[in-house]
């Protein structure tokens, strides 16, 4: 059955260019929205770029540029990053784009018209980088618990009542244990949440690079607000009909744990405020640090994936950022951990069973699949274990543990090889063709199978693969029919370079 699934990534801050984090996100959506298409779902997979609010208009300052000008470009170099990270959704929205402000102000009248809002004055502290306000008691130092720099803001604001949703949030995160995850990251936010809840300020006076609030053209919507709206926009709210019916129940925010909040507790509280149903699962993902520093500009650490993909790939980029660290934890990149990951996973493991078994398919059956015969235990281990794995696979992807997944398939590789070694298909050219076509065929059909479940993880591989094994495109969805004897196949190639470094 098809059902609809609705994913998405944060927009990006456009007050700087795309690094590693961003890709991160990007990629660990993609994968999901990839494995799904596969399995046959109807998948809407948004990302794109969050433009307005004081730190993008200080950027744009800071160029000597308009806002309208400065956004327009770095927008552009997220945009550009997705075809290069191979990344495939389905929408990129922009928050500077028409569909999205009426949206906005669709959104900010039916709270007003719900008593959801009152105009008073704000008086607090703000930390522009983090575009958040902070309570006197939440500073460390001086410094917003982030560590950004904070400033004294006292304007006219527009309040939302967050503190009259405490109830109703606690009642949602009990109800729903998965609505956000994983699990030590639910308990941070029910803590925060009981802990009490003030009036959320939501509009700005001091600038105004921003949605106008309807009927009070001196503020514009905070950020975050606008910002969260994206996702609705993006299914076609106001109107509520069409994919706003089909996908919005199915979401899945993909976020990392530092914005978790405004996704967890603001996000839900405006929509229950607006009579709107909510999302199904807001998932945190960890941090990565840079050979064991804090990735930030002013440290000049920041990790183009720009350059990463020109040197080793866009399948070795995912490959290794999805697998080497299990999703909801923190990592370190380490350029030296990206390389021995490439060379011992996908060059050694999966390489070499696919070049050696395709090669010798090649120069000793013709270059046809060859007709298996009987098969004996050892075989029917192999296939019984490619018969097993999707269940595993399902749980891996439900729980957006990708390292899980590729583990799972990777143990699979590993059983292969071991089949390879044991069975000795060379040693049989002379004594049992017969025999030897079996194994052959057992490991190509497994390799025809390994290879449609990679294709979330490494999509240029995979279809390299699939391609030496003649598959057609329309055979590339899960399952899919085994192979045919006599299939001719072409000639084989690495898919795999080793880089020695
Ligand atoms: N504009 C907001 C999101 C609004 S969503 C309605 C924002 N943008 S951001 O560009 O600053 O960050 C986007 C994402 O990148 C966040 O999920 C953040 O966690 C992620 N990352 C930024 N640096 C990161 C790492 N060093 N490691 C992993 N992810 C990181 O926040």
């Amino acid at each position: 059955m098809t059902h609809p699934f609705y994913i998405t990534t944060p927009i990006y801050y456009v007050n700087d260019v795309p690094h590693i984090g961003h890709a991160y996100t990007t990629l660990a959506c993609d994968t999901l929205a990839r494995y799904k298409r596969l399995a046959g779902d109807d998948v809407y997979f948004l990302t794109g770029t969050d433009e307005h609010g004081q730190k993008v208009e200080k950027a744009a300052e800071h160029k000597g540029l308009n806002p309208q000008q400065f956004v327009d470009q770095v927008s552009q170099s997220f945009r550009d990053l997705i075809p290069i990270i191979n990344a495939a959704p389905d929408d990129f929205i922009r928050t500077t784009e028409s569909r999205h402000k009426k949206a906005v102000q669709h959104l900010w009248d039916e709270l007003i018209k719900r008593d959801a809002i009152y105009l008073g004055e704000y008086a607090g502290w703000y930390a522009v980088r983090d575009e958040a306000f902070y309570g006197e008691g939440e500073l460390v130092n001086g410094k917003a618990p982030t560590g950004a720099d904070v400033e004294w803001v006292t304007e006219p604001s527009y309040f939302f009542r967050l503190s009259a949703f405490q109830d109703r949030l606690l009642e949602l995160y009990h109800q729903n244990p998965n609505f956000i995850a994983p699990q030590s990251r639910r308990n941070e936010v029910m803590r925060f949440v009981e802990g009490g809840l003030n009036d959320l300020s939501i509009s700005r006076t001091s600038f105004n690079w921003g949605v106008t609030v309807p009927n009070d053209p001196k503020h514009v919507v905070y950020v975050w607000l606008d910002a969260l709206t994206n996702y609705i926009t993006a299914l076609g709210y106001p109107d509520q009909g069409g994919n706003f019916e089909k996908y919005w129940s199915t979401t899945v925010h993909v976020v990392g744990k530092d914005i978790l909040r405004f996704h967890a507790v603001y996000w839900p509280a405006f929509l229950m405020a607006a009579d709107l149903p909510l999302p199904k699962q807001i998932f945190a993902h960890g941090w990565w640090t840079n050979e064991g520093e804090k990735i930030s500009k002013s440290l000049g650490n920041t990790i183009d994936p720009v350059e990463l993909v020109q040197t080793f790939g866009a399948d070795a980029v995912r490959y290794f950022l999805l697998r080497e660290i299990s999703f909801g934890q923190d990592g370190d990149f380490s350029r030296q951990q990206l390389i021995n990951r490439y060379n011992s996973d996908l060059a050694n493991a999966y390489g070499n069973l696919v070049q050696r078994v395709l090669s010798f398919i090649h120069k000793n059956c013709g270059g046809v699949i060859p007709l298996p015969h009987n098969l004996q235990e050892p075989d029917q281990a192999l296939i019984q274990e490619c018969d097993k794995i999707m269940s595993k696979l399902e749980i891996d992807m439900e729980t957006l543990a990708f390292h899980k997944y590729a583990d799972h398939v990777w143990q699979l590789i590993a059983h292969a090889n071991r089949y390879v070694d044991e069975q000795k298909p060379w040693a049989l050219k002379a004594i049992d063709v017969p025999r030897m076509h079996t194994i052959l065929y057992v490991l190509a059909d497994t390799i025809r199978q390994i290879a449609l479940l990679t294709q979330p993880l490494l999509p240029e591989a995979s279809a390299a693969i699939l391609d030496q094994l003649a598959i057609p495109l329309d055979q590339r969805k899960f399952l899919g029919d085994s192979l045919k004897p006599g299939t001719a196949l072409p000639e084989p190639k690495g898919v795999f370079p080793r880089h020695v470094v």
